[in-house]
């Protein structure tokens, strides 16, 4: 099995994340996918990874990418938890001649586990980088992994680029993609129709029920006391994006002490955490918002979702330069 590379120590990533928990009250994302989060989360995620359509993904690849000549591809999963959503496509891509290599860059050392797991039969070469693809000295880094790729291709899978603030992660992403390459991402949609859309809105405001074990390993986590308080969940417009922003809160009702650093932090009634934020987007609204970022929107993959209760959408770009 392929080793883990690593770009950077989860000891010290938690240290960074809990003390921007400390001073902002928000949680970084990362911190639901360590140990213990990223089983947790595949118990949700794996069944829709079982809805995707690899054939028609790979046909829309060779079409936008790959191209019929053997052009050497890089394919960077950021944030690659378990490798799930990529693993059929870039099968078939293997199977069918195309030279590409596989990078999964995550910052939990349980999901690059699963994703080891998950790939170890397959005949691509593979590189797993423990990281957080988000800091400042990450770029510098990485760039020499992917000298002589001829394609490289970023992909930001299971909506996770809807978990950062939009301003940080498109700026990250802009540093991070050379020019003339690529960055896929997929994101939830809002439906054309409003009757769909209510449907989907309702969905995600109920987040907090549908996801509990999550939440509840978070703030468990996190050393809150559940019962000190509730989870509530804002929808926001968001006018930068377009997209219909959800906010996941502990909102705190009697007074609180934890321990955090060694130390006691103190929340009083009224105070909330923010713990997670989910977005549904209107496409050509994230288009207009990557371009002002250097990205050139060049085509959709919307795969048929089967059975799902929300559409998946996988937006491709490409770097100006
Ligand atoms: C929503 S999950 C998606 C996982 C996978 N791509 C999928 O679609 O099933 C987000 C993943 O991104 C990772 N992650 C989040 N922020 C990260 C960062 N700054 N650096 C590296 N990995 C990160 C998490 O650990 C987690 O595995």
């Amino acid at each position: 099995m392929s080793d883990i590379v690593t770009l950077g120590e989860v000891a010290d990533f938690e240290i960074d994340y809990l003390a921007d928990f400390q001073k902002f009250k928000k949680v970084r994302q990362n911190l639901f996918y360590t140990t213990e989060g990223a089983e947790t989360f595949y118990t949700y995620r794996g069944e829709e990874l079982q809805e995707i359509r690899s054939a028609d993904e790979y046909a829309f690849f060779v079409r936008q990418v790959f191209g019929t000549a053997a052009r050497q591809i890089a394919f960077v999963s950021l944030g690659c938890g378990n490798a799930g959503p990529e693993k059929q496509f870039l099968h078939i891509a293997c199977a069918e001649g195309h030279p590409l290599s596989y990078f999964g860059i995550d910052s939990s050392r349980a999901m690059l586990e699963l994703a080891q797991r998950n790939l170890s039969a397959e005949h691509f070469p593979r590189t797993f980088v423990l990281a957080d693809f988000t800091r400042p000295d990450f770029v510098e880094r990485w760039r020499a992994y992917l000298l002589g790729y001829e394609v490289q291709l970023y992909a930001l899978l299971g909506g996770t680029f809807g978990n950062f603030e939009q301003d940080f992660i498109a700026g990250v992403l802009s540093r991070l993609v050379p020019a003339g390459h690529y960055l896929y991402l997929d994101v939830v949609p809002q439906y054309e129709s409003e009757a769909q859309n209510i449907r989907l809105r309702n969905r995600l405001l109920h987040l907090p029920q549908n996801l509990s074990r999550f939440f509840e390993n978070l703030l468990k986590k996190l050393g809150l006391d559940q019962t000190c308080g509730e989870l509530v969940n804002e929808e926001v417009e968001e006018a930068a994006t377009g997209a219909l922003r959800y906010v996941v809160q502990f909102r705190i009702h009697t007074p609180l002490d934890f321990a955090c650093f060694g130390g006691v932090a103190h929340l009083e009634p009224g105070e909330s955490v923010e713990l997670l934020n989910v977005r549904a987007y209107q496409p050509a609204a994230l288009q207009h918002f990557l371009a002002g970022w250097g990205f050139r929107y060049l085509a959709a993959y919307t795969p048929d979702v089967g059975n799902l209760p929300h559409l998946w959408q996988r937006l491709l770009f490409q770097k100006e330069g």
